[in-house]
């Protein structure tokens, strides 16, 4: 075994560690926290929390699991930003007392670069330079990925992310959170077009889903005035109307931004890449255009470890390390 890498991602609400040796994941174990669902959102300190709670088993599983030692790590990577950073700082300063008992390097990881990276947890993997629509509940960008630690956004939200779109359109529906995939569930079966919702127009590759999410709340007030049943005879209709307004916006930047850079090698990413319309749209336009497309393994879509060391291992062979004066940062561009 030439290298053995433990790696930590607790930027949000889900606590999870990775072992990858030689290039390869050999677990990626996480704990979910439920705790949310109730309030419609991430509480933050109640995330930290449970972070604190859950990181010193899912460590152990994950070594467990890969059947790995502590004295066999060559290294530990974890995720450094953007993320709330009360959970930042659990994992930071786990990663950082084990590397000190250990007396092995740290790696710092960008969560939104790691979700890229996650391509490369299996095959096929995207051909260099290729385009990645990375979506998640903070974020919505669109990323030139010129090599595996060098990339450029190149479009990305100017207010809300995609994620928060379809988790507040969930909270105004009375879904619990987070509702991204209750939203995609209750689509599944009915009309896209039942209702109809505008599409910003916001110029060049940015985006912007504010306006989308105020047009929501006018809709549902407006036809809960005439029908205190609006919603829960519609459910299906509105879930596929707003997916479908949703997708459309993320597609046509997409195109437009795989004309203006002439790639064809078309990725996607972040826990919105979960989405099966979304899955379907890019797969069916790659037929239409030409491209080839990727789309992660759905473990490999929503905040895991395994990026975070796939994202690590890329560093460690630059020998990319970091001292222990490191701190987590809430704002973490690439
Ligand atoms: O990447 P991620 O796990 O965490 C962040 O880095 O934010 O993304 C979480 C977001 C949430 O907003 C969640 O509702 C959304 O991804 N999501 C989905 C689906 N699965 C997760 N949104 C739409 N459809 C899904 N199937
Ligand atoms: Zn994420």
């Amino acid at each position: 075994m030439k290298n053995c890498l433990l790696a930590i991602e607790s930027s949000c609400d889900d606590t999870s560690a990775a072992i990858l040796t030689d290039g390869k994941i050999q677990s990626n174990i996480t704990a979910n926290q439920r705790i949310h669902e109730k309030y419609g959102g991430v509480i933050p300190e109640m995330a930290s929390r449970k972070h604190q709670q859950h990181i010193i088993p899912v460590v152990a599983a994950a070594l467990d699991e890969a059947g790995v030692e502590k004295k066999d790590l060559s290294a530990i990577a974890f995720t450094r930003g953007p993320g709330l950073i009360g959970s930042l700082l659990v994992g930071v300063s786990f990663a950082k007392g084990l590397a000190l008992s250990l007396d092995i390097p740290l790696i710092e990881v960008n969560h939104m670069q790691a979700h890229v990276l996650a391509h490369f947890i299996e095959r096929p993997q995207p051909r260099f330079p290729f385009l990645c629509l990375t979506v998640s509940g903070g974020h919505t960008q669109i990323v030139l990925v010129k090599d595996y630690l060098s990339m450029e956004i190149v479009g990305e939200t100017i207010d809300d992310a995609v994620g928060e779109a379809f988790d507040k359109t969930a909270k105004m529906l009375g879904l619990p959170y987070p509702g991204g995939p209750l939203v995609d569930k209750h689509a599944q079966k009915d009309n896209p077009h039942a209702f109809q919702f505008t599409e910003p127009s916001i110029p060049g590759l940015n985006f912007s889903f504010s306006g989308l999410k105020t047009s929501i709340l006018y809709f549902l007030r407006d036809r809960l005035k005439e029908d205190d049943w609006f919603i829960k005879d519609n459910l299906g209709d509105i879930c596929a109307s707003v997916q479908e307004r949703i997708i459309t916006i993320l597609m046509n930047k997409l195109k437009k931004a795989a004309l203006e850079y002439e790639i064809g090698e078309i990725a996607i990413a972040g826990g919105v890449s979960a989405n099966s319309g979304l899955r379907k749209a890019v797969e069916q336009t790659g037929k239409e255009l030409g491209w080839n497309t990727y789309i992660p393994r759905f473990e490999y879509c929503t905040d895991n470890a395994a990026m975070i060391a796939m994202t690590g291992y890329y560093k460690f062979l630059n020998k990319d390390f970091v001292g222990h004066d490191i701190a987590p940062v809430a704002r973490y561009r690439f």
